[in-house]
Order: C-alpha cells, then sequence, then structure tokens
C-alpha cells in the first residue's frame, strides 16, 4: 500500500491505532511521518504501563535461557536508542531523559552468585560485552553498594531512558506530525466484511480506517469484534515501582543502574540526571489488580536496602502499580494478523520501552508496504495461530547422542 494524501472524510483514516501507551503513540507517528492520515483512541494517550516503568533498556542484563530471537530484536532496539532519541527530542523539542550510564548487576551471597555467574556464562556465548567484577571492584565503581557484595556483572551498554518523559514526548511528536488524538477508549473493532475497518469509541464515535492497529498492552486481548482467535494472548502481568528523591547533597548517589536478585526476586535502581531513583520492580500474576500493596513496597524496600542500604534515608516520593502485556513465549506481537486489515503492536512485556524506536520503524514499515521486516518475523501475531513448520528430521548420527538425556 502507498502513502496517501492527508485528505479524506473527517473520522476516516490511514490508519487507527487503538492505544496511545508507547508503543501505540511511536506506531502512530512513525505512521504518520510516511504520510499516512493516522489517529490514535486512547481516554488518556501518553499513559499506560510506561507511566511506571523504570525505563531500564537492559537488553543483555535482562537475557534469559531460550530467548536467543528475542535478545536479537531487543539489542536492535538498544542501537536506535541514541538516533532515535536525537530524532524524537528535534521533532517533540522535550528532552527525554536517555541516559548511557551503563548496568552492574551484583550478587549478594553465593547462591545469587552461582546466578549470576551462569547468566555471564550465556552472555558470553551469545557474544555480548558483560565483565566479571570482584565485590572490591563493585564497590569501587558504585560506594554505596553494601559491603556483602561478593562480586557482578558490569554491562557497559546497558542504558537507561525515562519513560515518563518518552510518552509526553511521543505524544508532543503525534501531535506536531498531525496524528488525530480520540480521547475515548476503543469499545470494538469495525468490520467491514472479512476485514478490519476501524473502531466504535466508547463515546459512539466510529472511526474508520483502512488499516487498524491494536496496540493496548495487556488489554489488547479484551475488545470486541474481531474472532477469538485473532486476539492476541496477552495477560496482565503486575509491577510495582518506587520513587525517591536523592537530595543535591548526597548526589551521585549511583552513578548507573544497579540490579540484582535478592530471594529469588529481580531488584533494580535507577539513578536519573535529575535526582529521581527508580526502585523496581514486582512480578505479580493478579489479573487486573493494580493495587500498590504494603507487601509489595515492604519488599522492594527491604531487597533494596540489602543493596544499598544508604537508601533507606532518602525521601519516598511516590510509589505506583502498572500492567505489563505478557505474552505466552514473553515477546512481542507484532504486524498483521489473520484478520485483513488488523495489526497487532502489544505483548512487549519486560521490554516495551526498550522496543520503543524498532517497534515504532517495524509497524511503519508494515503499514506502508505490507511486509513485515526480517527481524521482525519471529514475532508475526501468526506464530499463535498457524501450525508451526517440521522440523527437519537430524542427521541419524545425532538420534540416540546420549546429551539428548541430559
Ligand atoms: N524490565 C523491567 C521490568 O519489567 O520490571
Amino acid at each position: 500500500m502507498h502513502a496517501s494524501s492527508r485528505t479524506g472524510p473527517p473520522g476516516t483514516y490511514d490508519v487507527l491505532v487503538v492505544g496511545g501507551g508507547v508503543i501505540g503513540l511511536v506506531t502512530a507517528w512513525r505512521a504518520a511521518q510516511r504520510g499516512l492520515r493516522t489517529a490514535v483512541a486512547d481516554p488518556a494517550p501518553g499513559g499506560g504501563a510506561a507511566l511506571v516503568a523504570a525505563g531500564m533498556l537492559a537488553a543483555v542484563t535482562e537475557l534469559h535461557y531460550g530467548e536467543q530471537e528475542l535478545l536479537a530484536l531487543n539489542l536492535a532496539s538498544a542501537r536506535r536508542y541514541p538516533a532515535f532519541t536525537a530524532e524524537l527530542e528535534e521533532a517533540s523539542g522535550q528532552e527525554t531523559g536517555y541516559r548511557a550510564c551503563g548496568t552492574l548487576a551484583v550478587a549478594l551471597d553465593a547462591d545469587d552468585r552461582a546466578h549470576l555467574r551462569d547468566l555471564h556464562a550465556l552472555q558470553l556465548r551469545c557474544g555480548l560485552d558483560a565483565q566479571w567484577l570482584t565485590g572490591r571492584e563493585c564497590r569501587r565503581l558504585e560506594p554505596m553498594l553494601a559491603p556483602c557484595v561478593r562480586g557482578g556483572l558490569r554491562v557497559d551498554g546497558d542504558h537507561q531512558t525515562d519513560p515518563r518523559r518518552l510518552a509526553a514526548a511521543l505524544l508532543t511528536a503525534c501531535e506536531r506530525a498531525g496524528v488525530a488524538l480520540h480521547r475515548a477508549a476503543a469499545a470494538r473493532i469495525l468490520l467491514d466484511g472479512d476485514r478490519a475497518a476501524g473502531a466504535e469509541l466508547a463515546d459512539g464515535e466510529r472511526i474508520l480506517a483502512g488499516q487498524t492497529v491494536l496496540a493496548a498492552g495487556s488489554r489488547s486481548g479484551r475488545i470486541a469484534g474481531p474472532p477469538d482467535e485473532v486476539l492476541p494472548p496477552v495477560r496482565p502481568v503486575k509491577g510495582q515501582t518506587l520513587r525517591l528523591r536523592v537530595p543535591e547533597a548526597y548526589r551521585p548517589f549511583l552513578s548507573r543502574t544497579v540490579r540484582a536478585v535478592v530471594r529469588g526476586g529481580h531488584v533494580y535502581l535507577v539513578p536519573r540526571e535529575n535526582g529521581e531513583l527508580v526502585v523496581g520492580a514486582t512480578t505479580e500474576e493478579l489479573g487486573w489488580d493494580t493495587t500498590v500493596t504494603a507487601g509489595g513496597v515492604y519488599e522492594l524496600l527491604r531487597d533494596a536496602h540489602e543493596l544499598v542500604p544508604g537508601l533507606t534515608e532518602l525521601p519516598l516520593v511516590e510509589t505506583s502499580a502498572g500492567l505489563r502485556p505478557g505474552s505466552p513465549d514473553n515477546a512481542p506481537l507484532l504486524g498483521p494478523t489473520a484478520l485483513p486489515g488488523l495489526h497487532l503492536a502489544t505483548g512487549h512485556y519486560r521490554n516495551g520501552v526498550l522496543l520503543t524506536p524498532l517497534t515504532g520503524d517495524v509497524m511503519a514499515e508494515v503499514l506502508t508496504t505490507g511486509r513485515l521486516p526480517e527481524e521482525a518475523r519471529p514475532f508475526s501475531p501468526r506464530r499463535f495461530t498457524e501450525p508451526a513448520e517440521p522440523a527437519p528430521a537430524p542427521p541419524s548420527s545425532f538420534r540416540s547422542s546420549p546429551h539428548d538425556r541430559q
């Protein structure tokens, strides 16, 4: 499909994006830049899970076994961040808080150390840059760390941005690029024969569009209209975060993101240049609940205090909870669905902020050309709806290797 001119009947667009979080906004901004008449439907655009997120760009430190394809996507997006930030800041006239500060992942006891050693081995096998440090070397880098730190991984390529400023800048960039903002929730996807044709909003307005992108985070699977098998299998995964303030006199309190696994839970401290210190995050499978709980706040502060004892002296200025859009394989769903005219940009789970630049590029490409870029093909929504191609049979000499049973 070719980009059309910016004229057309009112309420009719080339592209309607359902959801105005960072993923929906970056999709709309990039689509509008390519000349597509674009609208966003969201009661509060610029909101969503990013308002709670800490903004780590942690492709290397959040690597997991079996997620090498996702790693490639995450790294591709991380590489785009500097140029993306410069372009977005220019387009919006707003700063986004991108900070190339690196990350230090530390171990507090022998179990944590073993876990971190495993992660390091996996990182090296994947060709990633991560350096093992002794506890003393960790404390030399970050003097506020607890004396009991047993070692750590220095990852100079895992940076941060400020998701709240990112969302605000994307909203302004969308407005400046001519994206129409419909400040109401989408109640259902409209169908025209066998095609998606836009959405009806909660206030009754009907927005017609040649292509519709469902980018409503964890709520993307709940919208009426499309057949059930087309809707994304996303679920809400609650995360609670805290915001502390580092007074001028204590700065720099931490110079980079510091993280650890404590009692099996991840805790991370993300220091901003403006003195904000974000502590995250819980991971809770509790449906749609977004209550900030005493237990969540207690556990985050307890674990963060073990890591950096001086942190309890800082003012606690905010507690918040949001919902990550989890998918069955922890990876996003990007591109066309089996319903013509309906695309997905959701399921980013722990990597929504990290994957924002790449998602914008991928979705703009598919919306203008109909083709999903090569790097995004493993993340097509169709991986959950179409049977996988059978794997080729291994050579006979491999069939009964003793390693298969280990
Ligand atoms: N990527 C950090 C989190 O989801 O908590």
